[in-house]
């Protein structure tokens, strides 16, 4: 399904450690372009329907605590799109209420929680106290009224042996999907040792891959996974998934978006929709797209460079300079030499 990407807005009641946006954590006073202005997301919807884009991925930082919360969904719905939206479940009672008005109801597909930990303690310890709490009692509180719940987490040093139990808490919750990815790495996140070594990365794929098939609600994997693919297919180089950042700018994708550790925009930055419509923004993305493309097949016919497509995401990370940390890159050649060596 194609799809419009929104990030509301860049405030957040939370500070997780393994967090890759760079979160706004001044005063009120300076916070006025921290969310985009619901007139701007209505120009947007207007002409990103007739190309085909029928849903809305709603992120941010938090997207509720967009003070204009409700009317932004009101606008979705008159466009006549769906949407869903990610959480961290926080005030969920006020979340709840703004969306349980029956136009923004009839269009809302689904909230995923994101859920660092299987138990309490491992999710508190990276996402703040009582947090965990928060995300099972909202879960409980969507299946009472008849929203579907979906579980995200992204799987780190502190809950990557917890990959049965997630699985079988989402199971218990009884949500309709959960999504395991890969975390990207910070100079915060690696600063707290939280980032798995590379060599690690797989032997977690196979553990996510035993439980997709071991349970009856959906389990996947998402993008960042290691491809035998080095041309990458995911949806926002293939412009299925488009993403506009809080400050109604398109960007390539919400996994560099307004990255923590980068130093100011980067070239995934394509368009400012506040001066140029969606279509010329677009077209400054094919060109991006067409570039990051042919990058990699040159990349691909360089034995030490093609290694590191396995891990597209994490090329990405590096082609647009959004942290300094270098070792997830290095360690790629570093695998390679342990495949030898095992080999021999
Ligand atoms: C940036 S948050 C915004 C929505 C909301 N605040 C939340 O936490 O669900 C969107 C998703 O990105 C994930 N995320 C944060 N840092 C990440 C990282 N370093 N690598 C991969 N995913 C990350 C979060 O865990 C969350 O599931
Ligand atoms: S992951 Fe979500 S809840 Fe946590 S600090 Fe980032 S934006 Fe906030
Ligand atoms: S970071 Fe790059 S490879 Fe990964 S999903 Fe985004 S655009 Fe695709």
């Amino acid at each position: 399904m194609p799809r419009i990407g929104i990030e509301l807005n860049n405030v957040c009641n939370l500070d997780c450690t393994h967090c890759f946006r760079s979160i706004y954590r001044g005063g009120a006073e300076n916070n006025k372009d921290l969310f985009l202005p619901p007139e701007l997301l209505d120009k947007i919807l207007t002409e990103g329907k007739p190309l085909g884009y029928d849903h809305i991925a709603i992120t941010g930082g938090e997207p509720p605590m967009h003070p204009r919360f409700g009317e932004c969904l009101d606008i979705i719905a008159k466009h006549g799109l769906t949407y869903h939206f990610l959480t961290n479940a926080r005030n969920f009672q006020k979340t709840l209420k703004a969306i349980s008005v029956p136009n923004r109801k009839a269009k809302l597909a689904g909230i995923s929680f994101s859920l660092d930990g299987a138990t309490e303690a491992t999710h508190d310890k990276i996402r703040g106290k009582g947090s965990y709490k928060e995300v099972v009692t909202a879960v409980a509180m969507c299946q009472a009224v008849g929203i579907e719940p979906s579980l995200i987490t992204t799987i780190n040093k502190a809950n990557r042996h917890e990959i049965d139990q997630f699985a079988l808490l989402g199971s218990h919750l009884k949500v309709r999907r959960q999504v395991f990815g890969h975390q990207n790495p910070t100079e915060h996140n690696m600063g707290e040792d939280l980032i798995l070594p590379l060599n690690e990365w797989r032997a977690v794929e196979r553990d996510v891959a035993r439980v997709m098939s071991g349970f009856r609600h959906e389990i996947t994997m998402a993008v960042g996974f290691y491809t035998e693919y080095y041309l990458p297919r995911c949806a926002p180089l293939m412009m299925d998934d488009l993403n506009i950042d809080y400050k109604g700018r398109l960007t390539l994708c919400c996994q560099l978006s307004n990255y923590r550790d980068a130093k100011g925009d980067g070239e995934d930055v394509v368009g400012d929709l506040k001066k140029v419509s969606l279509p010329q923004a677009l077209s400054n993305l094919m060109e991006l797209i067409n570039k990051v493309h042919h990058e990699r097949l040159a990349m691909a016919a360089i034995p030490e460079q093609r290694e590191k497509l396995h891990y597209p995401c994490l090329v990405c990370v590096d082609r647009f300079s959004k942290t300094s940390e270098q070792p997830m890159l290095v360690q790629v050649a570093g695998l390679k030499l342990e495949a030898k060596a095992a080999a021999a």
